[in-house]
């Protein structure tokens, strides 16, 4: 006899999904999703050249912020989830906009968001819910900040409140450094995301990426992922979005991501939900792992980019469900969530003159291959009118590899570079050279 409330438990009916966005992470995400148990369909937009060259995905061409569009996108082609993979228009209020006409969407809402989009909100939820982070200060004019400065006495990390698409933070390494960053902050350096200041007291410590898939009350928490911020080699040079990534971070072992669990992601939901605010989306904890314990550097709303691509390979086939379930606010009604016990290992290769001066419109060629293990995803690249494939954007392609341990894993990402040419290519060759033997 069947048992009258199961099928109250039914998720509903999931077989097409969009992505929105147009880096690797979304790419990464679109592929992992169509590869997902019952999924006929994906679309990405306005996702880039490499997005429909993964079998069953196809590409859009609207942008993130043309809500009608989308609108229109979801109803024609019978979307049962939208997936948001960038900031942007999570804090400008996509996924509220979408879902009042009904639509189910993985994304946290504009008042969840400002986890990302202002860190004096985040400080301030994190302080009230007693997570463990940096001391820090606000100030909304030079003249206070630098009489805060002048209380300190020591360098602080200066930070513009708002979005400033990762290059908003300057680390500085004395008092002068720190000054200069103040007054480049209120000359406008990052536009109204700088119009208030975060300073904040420098840690130190090696730094681990977390995500946890979030519906609300319920959370997933997925490995632990390591990002390599800098453009060059042994860590030097400016930041970036991210030259390359692994999971799982040895860094972390299970207890220790249990600990983080229950000292800061659980806390932070809760302290979400205490907002009224439902967070159904990626809960991502930038952590520094000081001598004194786990320290969240920072919140983001969504996954990050290339950790992202590193672990979707790891992802089990209950992957789109388990999504589903978060955007329902239903997680305990999702199959579990299979993740494989392999090693990932992602390097970027960007174009020459990234991350300020990023060259563009150059031919890319890549050799064809047939190894399961590889995959190459897609960010700043597009076809010409001519229908080559060019450079668009300052990280062209992600190549991902995973293996029974790092050696092999970043062995066969490496190789996989080789199989990518363009002018000006440039990648780090020391990605993961901590987590592989004999390095
Ligand atoms: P964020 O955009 O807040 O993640 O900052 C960018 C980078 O700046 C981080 O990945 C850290 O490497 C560094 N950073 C940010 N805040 C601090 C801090 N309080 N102490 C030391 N380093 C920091
Ligand atoms: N990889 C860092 C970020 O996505 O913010």
């Amino acid at each position: 006899m069947t048992n009258p409330t199961n099928t109250t438990k039914v998720l509903p009916k999931l077989k097409r999904i969009l992505v929105i966005g147009s880096g690797g992470r979304e790419n990464a995400l679109a592929w992992a999703l169509q590869r997902s148990h019952g999924i006929e369909k994906v679309w990405i937009t306005p996702g880039n050249g490499g997005s429909s060259q993964h079998v069953g995905c196809n590409q859009l061409p609207t942008k993130e912020n043309d809500v009608q569009s989308l609108l229109n996108d979801c109803s024609s082609n019978e979307i049962d989830l939208v997936v948001i993979g960038p900031e942007a228009p999570l804090a400008e209020g996509l996924s509220e906009q979408l879902r009042q006409v009904g639509l189910t969407v993985f994304g946290p809402c504009s008042k969840g968001a400002q986890l990302e989009s202002s860190k004096d909100w985040a400080k301030k939820l994190m302080k009230e819910a007693g997570i463990p982070t940096a001391k820090h200060w606000v100030a909304t004019t030079e003249v206070e900040a630098l009489s805060t400065l002048e209380q300190m006495q020591c360098p602080l990390v200066v930070k513009a409140d708002g979005l400033a698409a990762g290059k908003g933070v300057t680390v500085a390494n004395s008092i002068e450094e720190t000054k200069q960053a103040i007054q480049e902050v209120f000359q406008g350096k990052f536009g109204n995301a700088g119009e208030k200041i975060i300073l904040e007291e420098r840690l130190e410590g090696p730094e681990v990426s977390v995500f946890a898939l979030c519906d609300g009350k319920r959370m997933i928490v997925l490995p632990p992922a390591q990002d390599h911020k800098r453009l060059k080699e042994g860590d030097k040079g400016p930041n970036t979005g991210g030259m390359g990534a692994y999971t799982p971070a040895p860094l972390i072992n299970e207890n220790t991501l249990n600990e983080i669990k229950k000292s800061i992601l659980e806390p932070t939901l809760s302290a979400l939900q205490e907002k009224n605010i439902a967070y159904r989306g990626v809960m991502y904890a930038g952590l520094m792992l000081t001598n004194s314990g786990p320290k969240v550097i920072e919140f983001n709303c969504r996954f990050g980019d290339p950790e992202c691509q590193a672990l979707m390979p790891l992802m089990g086939p209950e992957l789109a469900q388990v999504l589903q379930a978060c955007a329902l606010g239903r997680l305990n009604q999702a199959q579990s969530l299979s993740i494989k016990k392999s090693c990932s290992a992602c390097v970027v290769a960007a174009t020459s003159g990234y991350p300020e001066a990023p060259r563009y419109g150059d031919l890319i060629k890549i050799e064809a291959h047939s190894d399961p293990s590889l995959q190459l995803f897609h960010a700043g690249t597009k076809w010409d009118e001519n229908g080559n494939l060019i450079t668009s954007g300052g990280r062209v392609i992600s190549v991902v590899a995973i293996g029974e341990t790092f050696d092999n894993a970043f062995t066969n990402a490496y190789n996989g570079m080789k199989k990518i040419n363009f002018r000006g290519i440039t990648y780090r060759h020391d990605i993961g050279n901590q987590v592989r033997n004999g390095w």
